[in-house]
């Protein structure tokens, strides 16, 4: 149930002080990704919410998207489409530039592997400001589909992502105050 899956989230984060810049607190899903019932509950729990948005695509964000999205997406029967960081895709491509809580970067998406007029729920690990999701969600956007929803494990409700995304639907499995 929901509880359980949240608190599988709770206990599969590590807090790193400090890392990559001072001052930012990066949050570590690799005890996740080790336990295997903790993963497939929470690809599970992904997957139920992609079905439950009549998704038709799941779409993860590079790189830790791409773990929890693809296995999601495999598990409620759905495509796998991959938002990547620039430079790894051949053209054409998409772009976007945008702003990170540490740094700038910029995503890409190959509107040829993307098919016009589907339903897609987007993935990722963490929404912090919220910057790298709307970039996803604009880029999905222009290549023709509905976004029907953006599904991370943990938000930083205090840095607010979910105004980045304007009225976008924004599914938690657990938010931080
Ligand atoms: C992290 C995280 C999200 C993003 C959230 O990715 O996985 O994609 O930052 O931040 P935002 O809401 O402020 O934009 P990162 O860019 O560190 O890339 P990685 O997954 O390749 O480590």
């Amino acid at each position: 149930d929901a509880e359980e899956v949240e608190r599988t989230v709770v206990a599969g984060f590590r807090d790193v002080p400090d890392f990559p810049r001072p001052g930012v607190v990066f949050k570590d899903i690799t005890p996740l990704l080790a336990d295997p019932v903790a993963f497939g509950r929470v690809t599970g729990a992904l997957a139920a919410v992609a079905r439950e948005a009549g998704a038709t695509a799941v779409a993860g964000i590079e790189a830790r998207g791409f773990v929890l999205a693809a296995p999601a997406a495999e598990r409620a029967g759905l495509a796998f489409w991959p938002v990547r960081k620039a430079g790894k895709l051949p053209p054409p491509v998409l772009r976007r530039d945008y702003a990170l809580e540490y740094g700038t970067a910029s995503l890409e998406l190959a509107a040829s592997a993307v098919r016009p007029g589907e339903r897609v729920l987007l993935v990722d690990d963490v929404l912090a400001t919220g910057g790298t999701a709307r970039a996803a969600c604009e880029l999905l956007e222009e290549a023709g589909t509905e976004v029907v929803g953006l599904a991370v494990l943990l938000e930083l409700a205090f840095l607010h992502g979910r105004r980045a995304l304007g009225g976008r639907a924004v599914v938690a499995l657990h938010a931080q105050d």
